[in-house]
This record gives C-alpha cells, structure tokens and sequence, in this order.
C-alpha cells in the first residue's frame, strides 16, 4: 500500500494530514504512530525485581496497546523493541528479550491474525538468529494478506544503520542503471527506507522521561509530533495511548508552511 503523499507532485509531507471525518476516520487525525518503549528496567528496579521481570512486563504493555492502537483507528503502530544498539547490553538480557520476542509471536499471533493486523518488521532482522529470522518471516506472511493496521516491530533497528542500507539498494540501482544519480530526491531515499511503505510517521512517543531519540526514525521523524511522558512503558496503557493522541489532536502542524 502505498500513499497518496508518497505519489503528488507536492513536496513529501508537505500537506497537512487531516482526519476525514466523513470517512469515519478518527478525530485525533493520526495515521502512523510510533512508540520508543522505555523504561523497563527502571520499572523493575523500582520493584526490586530482576530486569526480565520489567520485560515480561513490557510485553503486557504491548498486548494492550496493539489492541488499542485497533480501537483507535490507527493504520499503523510501530513499535521501537530492539535497537541496533541494544547488542551492548549483557549477553543474558539479550537472551532474555529474544527470548520474550519469540514466545510473544508463538502466544500472540493467532489474536493479532484474528483482528486483521499485518505484522511487519523494519530493522535489519534478518541478521538476527535463523530461527528468529524464520518465526518472523512466518508471522509476516502469514499476516500480510491482512486488511486491518499494520503493525511494525523495530528489530535490530537503527536510523543510521536503515538509512545506509537504503543508500546502498539506491547506490545499486543507479550502478545498474536502473536510475540516474542526479534523479535521487527525498522521495526514492524515503522508499527505499525500511518504513517505504508505511504511512507517513505522525506522532512519536518516548515513555520513560528520557527526552532523546536513540536513533529511532531519524527521517521519518522531519515533521512528526514528539511526545514524551514519564510514565515507564509497562504502565502505558489503552488510556496512556489515548491521552498521548488527544495531545497531538491539539498541535498544530504548519510542515515549514502558515
Ligand atoms: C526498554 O527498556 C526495552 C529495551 C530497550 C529493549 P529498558 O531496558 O531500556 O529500560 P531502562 O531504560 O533500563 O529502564
Ligand atoms: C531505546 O531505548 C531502544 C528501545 C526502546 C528498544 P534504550 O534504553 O536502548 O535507549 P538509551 O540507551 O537510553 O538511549
Ligand atoms: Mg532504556
């Protein structure tokens, strides 16, 4: 699915995404939603409790707010689950959130295919271990005839690491002729990204209190809302997610114009 911004003639998100409200589209007006869940070990701490436990906890977060975004009428939520960065954590958390990663899809795929979700995944996963890699390109097609929102799972995700990935696919194209150099503009850069064919990114959470975008969506971001609150992410909730949309039903996004 491609969108319409993507193919005018104006320049790339340079129109004001308005809710069609006739359309039945929903008030707050949000297509894309982006979430950095942070604050899972912090959550654990405070609670004395190992750092898995605040992970497991995450987890539940997901559950509820995948369900949410639904109810809300949001096309897309993509949610920042591990960053290219992560790998410098120690190797038993690691293992830990592989390991939640894997029993999240094996325990949640049936409900997720049940609600019409198209799984989707941007990072360089396909790095990650085999039998990762296969439970999640499994997930991915066996959703992707799916009508409902799209959900995205950063994976082995990093801005810089996607964008250079996508100046390489480009860099080859124009080896093999397939394009001119001079013809790259924003929008070839912005397909060939992995959010290619994503709505454009309206509205990009961060819980935790940490006012940074620890290389989450760094072009995808140009003209997104920022929302950051303090709550930890395995305490945002259906109404964590609803207040955050309220918020940027009242922003009023100008894209550089009056
Ligand atoms: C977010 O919680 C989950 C991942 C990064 C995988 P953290 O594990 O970063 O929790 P804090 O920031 O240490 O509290
Ligand atoms: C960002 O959180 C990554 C994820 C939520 C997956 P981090 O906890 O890794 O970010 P920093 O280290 O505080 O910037
Ligand atoms: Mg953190």
């Amino acid at each position: 699915m491609r969108h319409a911004l993507r193919e005018a003639t104006t320049p790339l998100m340079a129109t004001k995404v308005r809710p069609d409200l006739s359309q039945g589209a929903p008030a707050h007006g949000a297509r894309h939603v982006a979430i950095i869940m942070d604050g899972n070990g912090r959550w654990a701490k405070k609670r004395l409790l190992p750092r898995v436990a605040g992970h497991r906890a995450g987890v539940e977060a997901v559950r509820r707010v995948t369900r949410a975004a639904r109810e809300l009428g949001l096309e897309c939520l993509t949610l920042y689950a591990f960053s290219s960065e992560n790998w410098k954590r120690p190797a038993s958390e690691i293992a830990d959130l592989m390991s939640l990663l894997r029993h999240f899809i094996q325990s949640d795929l049936d409900e997720l295919h049940a609600n019409g979700v198209r799984l989707r995944v941007i990072g360089n996963y396909r790095a990650m271990d085999p039998s990762v890699v296969a439970l999640i390109d499994g997930a991915i097609a066996r959703t992707a005839g799916n009508k409902g929102p799209i959900v995205a799972i950063a994976l082995n995700y990093g801005a810089q690491d996607e964008m250079a990935r996508a100046v390489q696919a480009l860099a080859r194209r124009a080896v093999a002729g397939e394009i001119a150099l001079d013809d790259i503009g924003v929008g070839d850069i912005d397909a060939a990204l992995d959010t290619g064919d994503l709505p454009p990114l309206d509205l990009l959470i961060r819980t935790s209190g940490e006012q940074r975008l620890s290389n989450f969506l760094l072009w995808q971001a140009a003209y997104a809302e920022l929302y950051f609150t303090d709550m930890l992410w395995p305490d945002f909730d259906e109404r964590a997610l609803a207040a955050a949309l309220d918020a940027f039903r009242l922003r009023d996004r100008r894209f550089g114009g009056l």
